[in-house]
């Protein structure tokens, strides 16, 4: 059985007559990463709040790390480190001394404190900079000394709001390793992103909050099966093969040129097996058989009712294509 560090039932929240949270489940495995989706105002960092113990809820049973929320936040934040969407970096002060008021608050000793900076500062490739006023640190530089204080006094559930906003596509991407290093140790992550190439790329499951309640939840794979637009396509080198098979098949997308033929598809294993199985039975050869599911932009965007903006003039609504 899988052990929950996450698990939140009911939660509700408003300000005022503004409803943000309206029923919102989340769960949560040990060890995994989750990432919380939704457009500006959602939401998500309401929800972060609520389940670090920064505010509180109107209603609504959460457990982290096995500690209930509701009557021992204590235990919940002895377990817990929070990076919140705004920098905690204080400019006036160095990188070092930050990190050093981070283990006064976690109560290490000093020895423990400064080695615990130390090792943090070396690990997020902030050492020639520890000396010098957080203030003249690159975006990059203060989101990495952001998340190193996040990790002082060893938390094992971890909750980073919106960690790369801002980020250049290298510092980015250096994020990302450093998150999954989190993960690889054991550490469970909760994050929320506006980028859903971050989300795919990071999270074992993902939830896209939308009007107060999660629209739709699942891995990145199931969240594109959502939405149609899903195919598969064959393609042939051969003309006559190519014929019979766009002559046998039927329900199916032509295209002569390039002796490809497209059918509707959800890219589910039986499908597949159904596609091939026919091919066989047809002696039929394709040269190049891939499946192609609608990205997580098309997802968010079909499930939180924006139209898509499109990437290019001439091609509205064009899908990206993910060739596995
Ligand atoms: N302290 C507050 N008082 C009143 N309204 C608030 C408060 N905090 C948040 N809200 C409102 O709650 C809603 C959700 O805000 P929240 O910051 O959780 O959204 P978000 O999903 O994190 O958005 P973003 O992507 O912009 O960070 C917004 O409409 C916001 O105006
Ligand atoms: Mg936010």
């Amino acid at each position: 059985m899988t052990t929950l560090a996450i698990a939140a039932n009911g939660l509700r929240k408003s300000y005022g007559d503004k409803t943000v949270l309206d029923g919102v489940d989340l769960t949560v495995p040990e060890g995994t990463i989750f990432a919380l989706l939704g457009p500006n105002g959602a939401g998500k960092t309401t929800a972060v709040k609520i389940l670090s113990t920064l505010i509180t809820a109107d209603a609504g049973d959460i457990h982290i790390g096995g500690h209930d929320l509701t009557a021992d936040p204590q235990a919940v934040r002895a377990g817990i480190g929070v990076t919140g969407q705004f920098s905690a970096v204080d400019g006036l002060i160095t990188g070092e001394e930050n990190m050093l008021l981070m283990a006064d608050l976690h109560h290490l000793s000093k020895a423990e404190g400064r080695r615990s900076a130390a090792e943090l500062l070396e690990r997020f490739d902030l050492t020639d900079a520890a000396k010098k006023p957080a203030s003249t640190y690159s975006g990059g530089m203060k989101r990495r000394l952001d998340l190193a204080m996040t990790l002082v006094g060893n938390p094992r559930i971890i909750f980073l709001d919106e960690p790369t906003t801002g980020l250049d596509p290298r510092s980015r991407h250096n994020m990302w390793q450093i998150i999954r290093q989190l993960v690889s140790d054991g550490v469970t992550v909760f994050l929320t992103t506006q980028y859903l190439e971050e989300a795919d790329e990071l999270a074992d499951r993902i939830a896209v909050l939308h009007d107060g309640r999660i629209a739709a939840e699942g891995t990145a794979d199931e969240l594109k099966r959502l939405i149609p637009g899903g195919h598969i396509r064959l393609r042939f080198t051969d003309p006559t093969a190519y014929q019979s098979a766009a002559t046998a098949l039927g329900e199916v997308t032509r295209h002569d040129e390039s002796l490809s033929l497209q059918i509707p598809s959800g890219g589910s294993q039986r499908e597949l097996r159904a596609i091939l199985d026919w091919l066989d039975a047809s002696g039929i050869e394709a040269d190049e058989l891939t499946v192609h599911t609608p990205d997580l932009d098309d997802v968010f965007f079909a499930l939180t009712g924006s139209a898509k903006v499109p990437t290019q003039p001439n091609q509205p609504n064009q899908s990206k294509e993910n060739v596995r």
